[in-house]
């Protein structure tokens, strides 16, 4: 667990990140996060998803206290490579600093465990965010879906 410097927002200058077990409770909050941030807004649910895809892939949150403000998970894709993915920060949240320390926090544990970069396609509104981050493009952007385009990015760790 870390302690993230951020800037102060309601309860303190200090937020837990961490690792969170795929189908425990902190999972379970972090899922209805994702869902309220990345599937609502596109007038769909999350709930249709074969959530034992992710058993095998890691999971991190932030935390206020026991709520879960924000969410990354990352899929292995081969032994040097992983795919960042369902990266949300709750609304109210945003601008504090969760999402750059949540994927910093990620990225330390994919190199503590081997990997050597980091992949994501990134949603139109998201690509400054990760270019701050110092991911660049390296793909072309493609459009899975009228109102989704989404382009690949990556950052060597
Ligand atoms: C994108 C998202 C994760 C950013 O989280 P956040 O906690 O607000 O970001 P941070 O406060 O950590 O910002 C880190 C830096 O990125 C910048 N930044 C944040 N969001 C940005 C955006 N959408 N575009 C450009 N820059 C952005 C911040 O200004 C900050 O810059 P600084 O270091 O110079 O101060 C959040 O807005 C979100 O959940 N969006 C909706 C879901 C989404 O699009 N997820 C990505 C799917 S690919």
């Amino acid at each position: 667990m870390v302690k993230a410097p951020l800037q102060p927002y309601k309860t303190g200058d200090f937020m837990d990140i961490r690792e969170i077990t795929w189908g425990d409770g902190d999972y379970a909050r972090a899922v209805v996060l994702r869902n309220d941030v990345l599937s609502l807004p596109r007038g769909r649910t999350i709930f249709d998803f074969d959530f034992k895809t992710e058993k095998t892939q890691l999971h991190f949150a932030a935390f206020d206290g026991e709520r879960v403000v924000g969410s990354l998970t990352l899929m292995p894709e081969d032994a040097g490579r992983c795919h960042m993915r369902q990266v949300a920060v709750d609304p109210a949240m945003r601008g504090t600093g969760i999402g750059k320390a949540l994927v910093e926090y990620a990225e330390s544990e994919a190199k503590r465990r081997g990997y050597t970069e980091i992949t994501l396609d990134s949603r139109d509104g998201a690509l400054g965010f990760y270019q701050r981050l110092g991911y660049r493009i390296c793909g072309v952007p493609r459009k899975p879906a009228p109102d989704l385009t989404l382009t690949p990015m990556c950052r060597q760790l």
